[in-house]
């Protein structure tokens, strides 16, 4: 993985990253150290050295379990229990993979909304199917999970039998409470445990993360030696220049002390449409609030430069950018030529498509930094699990050092609480009874 800042530090000035290095040690020191607000959620700071192959292998064989027994898999989750294994399986797989035959489950994702029509049609689509249920939640008892969960749960016993039920459910949770673990020790499922300290936007690379992307058939083993790899290029040792993590922090807070508030995640690849989504919640929950915060926000490239691109190129100067640019494809097609020519694009016959993209790359960032857009690029060789890997623990240790820079607890969500708060009063939750009074006597 590459970094290259010059686009965006051309909009500094001079040594305007340079003199952000005490802050950016200082949040290093805090984080080590383990001296920071947030500091009971480390967890994720040195998680991927300390996975062990044994550890792999036995997420490894419950993926077998699953594989060998479901056609589909549905994967309950919301927020950090999800976004990060659906980013890494959108990421690699196949993207018309769901309409040819396989003999892999399909992997489905529910629990991350309350849509009726949704659950119905998921149901529906189950009807007959030999599923299985990943059952993702830290706390146990997150609303959207558990209705997914309890209707999942039913289903799976009443098609499949109980015995096969509780082969084919695995739970991932705390090790101790939550509704979750009560029922998977109740029932006898399978279950992984997510470390305390491991808040839920950095846990891809426990079990949350892991196992569905395990089941879908990917090298976890490699994902996590990518994540190594760059735990150690990241680490506080490493000299300030040429510690990605350190500058990249630097880097978008310097441009955000400008006066740019948003910063928009941009790729060339429609498989990362989800990298986005996994890094908006990272970087939201992580740093948006005391009244502060980059906004985090995506956009698929070219795609949505027929959409958002005249608002990126001459909107609001209020924006900066962090493409996401990967070298090489995976396969190869050329234009082909065409003895007509009706369409006008000899002049393209034999180059790779992937040359044309990446004209309409550089392109871009031409135009966007002409227009006032500091652009900051991550560059991956190619789209696979040990850059993935790499990318995870990359944007993980920046967004702890630049919450830190920021001067916010990177690692608390407390900002999440207030619409559930508002939700169970309006259901009438036990235990709200006060919260209903005052939220009726409010909407009359
Ligand atoms: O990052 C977070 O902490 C949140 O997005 C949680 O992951 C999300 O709210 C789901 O929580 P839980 O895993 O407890 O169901």
């Amino acid at each position: 993985m590459k970094l290259n800042i010059s686009a965006a530090s051309q909009f500094l000035a001079a040594g305007a990253v340079e003199a952000l290095e005490p802050q950016v040690k200082s949040a290093q020191a805090a984080l080590e150290n383990a001296t920071c607000p947030g500091n009971d959620f480390l967890g994720w700071l040195h998680l991927p050295s300390s996975i062990t192959p044994e550890f792999i292998a036995e997420i490894n064989a419950t993926a077998k379990t699953l594989q060998e027994n479901c056609e589909a898999v549905v994967v309950a989750g919301i927020g950090g229990s999800y976004l990060g294994a659906r980013m890494v399986i959108d990421s690699l797989s196949n993207s018309f993979g769901w309409l040819q035959p396989s003999n892999m489950p399909r992997i489905l994702f529910a629990g991350n909304n309350i849509g009726e029509d949704y659950l119905s049609e998921l149901i529906d689509y189950l009807k007959g199917v030999k599923f299985g249920v990943i059952n993702i939640s830290k706390s146990g008892t997150t609303t959207e999970t558990a209705i997914t969960f309890r209707l999942l749960k039913k289903m799976c016993e009443e098609q499949r039998g109980k015995e096969v039920a509780k082969k084919v459910i695995v739970a991932v949770t705390d090790a101790k409470k939550g509704a979750a673990r009560t029922t998977a020790d109740k029932e006898g499922y399978k279950s992984f445990i997510i470390p305390d300290n491991v808040g839920g936007r950095f846990s891809v690379l426990t079990p949350v993360g892991l196992l569905p992307i395990a089941v879908a058939g990917f090298d976890i083993a490699a994902l996590v030696k990518g994540a190594q790899d760059m735990e150690k290029e990241c680490d506080i040792n490493a000299p300030y220049a040429s510690n990605p993590a350190a500058v990249y922090a630097a880097v978008r807070n310097a441009i955000y002390q400008s006066g740019k508030k948003i910063e928009i995640l941009c790729n060339y690849q429609p498989k990362l449409h989800n990298f986005g989504e996994w890094w908006k919640q990272l970087y939201g929950e992580s740093e948006g609030k005391d009244g502060k915060g980059i906004f985090p926000a995506a956009v698929d490239l070219t795609t949505d430069l027929h959409s958002m691109g005249q608002w990126i190129q001459d909107g609001e100067r209020t924006i900066f950018e962090t493409v996401i640019s990967v070298e090489k494809p995976n396969t190869k097609l050329e234009v082909p030529s065409d003895e007509e020519n009706l369409d006008g694009l000899n002049f393209l016959a034999g180059k790779r498509i992937d040359e044309v993209n990446k004209m309409a790359e550089l392109g871009t960032q031409l135009a966007h930094v002409d227009g006032g857009v500091p652009n900051i690029k991550v560059s991956i060789e190619k789209l696979d699990e040990y850059n993935l890997g790499q990318l995870i623990y990359f944007f993980e240790k920046a967004c702890g050092i630049s919450g830190l820079i920021l001067g916010v607890n990177p690692f608390n969500q407390p900002g999440v609480e207030a619409y559930k708060k508002n939700m169970f009063a309006l259901l009438n939750k036990p235990g709200y009874e006060k919260e209903s009074e005052a939220i009726r006597a409010k909407l009359k």
